[in-house]
């Protein structure tokens, strides 16, 4: 990466994780672990974990993970070369000047300078709101009830009526035409050469999780078309994958997360104390937004407008929210447009008891849905009962169904073993036995097969690393390639290589994956929670059981792959032989053995 492998392994095997995490975060001893609460998410109870045999750290709340680098660049918001630096420091470990590779150097560089240009636009904008050509906007934002305090921490701030203001600062900075132009603060035309994105606007400054600024939202003040202006995508500007807000409300200690439309909707909410709002990024809603939320919380309460396009893009939201698994509810803001205008009108307690009375979605769904039908006429009505049974479908655990069947029966006068026949038929006619198809988005449903493969993978792979020595027992059954996920392979592959070379050591893996999804979801895979299992006899079971299914999995996958892949037909020869052998083999877990 930034440095050679060795030295990067050597300041991590200097860099104690207990000793460096216990300067930020309390932990305690509790097994063969410490624990203390998340510094990552909201938690009243411990389920932050650090395991000094793995060197590594790992949250069962909110899944945040890694081995000491990470965790420094995460609590520290810093980069890779700042926390290496830091840690090298403090261990007393010599970092030569930095060889970068060629095109790493030009990536990261170039990342590294559209933040920094942002930084730097930002800040400008904000001193112009404290100038005199900024009244208006600072006059804008007070009309809007926005106080001091709010406007400082949002760093809200304003670009002023001159055309090519900003590039001109930034130019005087060092920051050329290209990079400004990159980060979509100014564009070039022929006739009027650079000129900036955003001018005669109130700015609001996007930022990611860790207070990056990544982009910019502009508003006219007053009417006036576009009324917000947003910065492009770019490199460090990922419009589905970002919310606003998200960097304050993920450490809010509240246990829900709001969604909402408007930047404003967001500033407003904080600012009444309702400091869990987040909205996305002048876009629809997104499956990867969806994912971020699952991080840190289990409920997302939809504050949308409350017009016809909010309606609908709730429903679009609530969607999302359940292919993820997140339980969705929707705040009535009636008789006002939006979270904004209610606030401003009715106050925070009202607000809350809008919070607390919250509707669950299905019933939101229900209720939007009847809007469609004229209860007065019994065809149209019948036609209404039919919709809501196919939808009720769409709960495909027993008892969940169950219950909605009579929750949605007494509210809406349908006898409840009327519906329920009327659901049996659709269920047969739509298949609700079957496993449920795999939703188009990628996003994995919870307990569907797909889901419990990934699993299962999992568990071998942090059992192994749990218990190194007994991959040396498996291994004539089992290899990288029987992991069918891509990066479950190559952490095998790592995992595996470094055992046979004796040289085993799970928190250097992470360190090999440049990106940071991909270190977490790597960090995942050491530490999935293990069934505390009573006895021997047990654990055997148990992983003899998990051992056979990842087997069973690779020889269903590479059987479906025969005509496509040249490896699958010894794939599957010798995953049959395996599976046969594993049939009945006794693998013994006993260390001493
Ligand atoms: N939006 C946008 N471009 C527009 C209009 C809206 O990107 N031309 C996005 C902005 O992110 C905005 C959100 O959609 O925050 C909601 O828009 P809207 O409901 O129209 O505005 P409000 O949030 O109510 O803004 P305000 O209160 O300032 O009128
Ligand atoms: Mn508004």
């Amino acid at each position: 990466m930034y440095y050679p492998d060795e030295l990067v392994e050597e300041v991590r095997a200097k860099s104690d994780i207990v000793d460096v995490i216990s300067g930020y975060v309390r932990i305690q001893k509790k097994g063969s672990s410490y624990f203390g609460l998340c510094p990552f998410h909201n938690e009243k109870s411990p389920s932050f974990s650090v395991s000094p045999s793995k060197q590594m750290y790992y949250c069962f709340g909110c899944g945040a993970g890694g081995n000491v680098f990470t965790f420094v660049m995460n609590y520290e918001n810093f980069t890779f070369p700042e926390a290496i630096k830091m840690l090298a420091e403090r261990a007393g470990v010599n970092l030569p000047e930095i060889e970068y590779s060629d095109e790493i150097k030009k990536k990261e560089n170039r990342r590294a300078r559209l933040l920094e240009v942002n930084k730097e636009a930002a800040k400008y904008f904000f001193y112009q709101l404290r100038s005199e050509k900024g009244a208006i906007g600072y006059r804008y934002l007070s009309n809007r009830q926005l106080s001091d305090e709010t406007i400082k921490q949002f760093g809200l701030g304003f670009a002023n009526k001159t055309s090519d203001d900003l590039t001109r600062y930034l130019k005087t900075k060092g920051y050329t035409d290209d990079l400004i132009q990159e980060a979509g603060l100014a564009s070039f035309d022929e006739r009027f050469g650079m000129h900036d994105k955003f001018w005669n606007r109130v700015i609001f400054p996007i930022q990611d999780i860790n207070h990056r600024v990544i982009g910019f939202g502009g508003r006219v003040m007053g009417d006036g078309e576009p009324k917000y202006l947003n910065s492009p995508e770019t490199p460090v500007f990922d419009k589905s994958r970002n919310l606003y807000g998200l960097n304050f409300a993920r450490t809010a200690r509240k246990n829900n997360i709001i969604l909402c439309e408007g930047y404003m909707d967001v500033i407003a909410m904080h600012q009444a104390g309702f400091n869990q709002a987040v909205a996305s990024l002048g876009t629809a809603f997104t499956p990867g937004q969806a994912n971020l939320l699952r991080r840190y919380t289990e409920e997302v309460l939809l504050a949308y407008d409350s017009d016809g396009a909010g309606t609908k893009a709730a429903l679009r939201a609530i969607a999302i929210l359940k292919e993820v698994d997140l339980s969705g509810k929707v705040i009535n803001l009636e008789p006002y447009k939006d979270p904004d205008e209610f606030i401003k009108n009715l106050g925070k307690e009202a607000f809350q008891e809008r919070i607390d009375h919250a509707e669950n979605s299905f019933f939101f769904e229900i209720r939007i849905l009847e809007r469609d039908y004229n209860m007065n006429d019994p065809e149209s009505k019948t036609k209404f009962h039919r919709e809501i049974a196919k939808k009720l479908c769409g709960f495909s655990e027993e008892v969940e169904r169950e219950n909605y069947i009579s929750a949605i029966a007494e509210k809406y006068h349908i006898g409840f073993d009327n519906l329920r026949k009327l659901v049996a038929s659709y269920a047969a006619q739509t298949g609700l036995v079957k496993p449920v198809e795999r939703p188009k988005s990628g996003i994995q449903k919870k307990n569907v097969p797909e889901d419990n493969i990934k699993r299962v993978q999992r568990l071998l792979i942090t059992w192994i690393t749990d218990e190194p020595k007994l991959y040396h027992k498996i291994k004539k059954y089992i290899s990288a390639g029987d992991f069918t996920e891509d990066l479950y392979k190559v952490v095998a592959d790592k995992l595996f290589t470094s055992l046979e070379e004796g040289n085993y050591n799970p928190a250097s893996i992470i360190s090999s994956f440049a990106d940071e999804e991909e270190q977490r979801e790597a960090a995942a895979l050491f530490n999935t929670k293990l069934e505390a299992l009573e006895t021997e006899q047990d654990r055997e079971k148990a992983f003899h059981d998990i051992l056979y299914a990842v087997k069973k999995n690779s020889f269903d996958y590479y059987s479906t792959r025969l005509g496509t892949d040249v490896e699958a037909l010894n794939k599957v020869i010798e995953g049959k032989k395996a599976l046969e052998e594993l049939g009945k083999t006794h693998i013994s877990i006993d260390e001493s053995q």
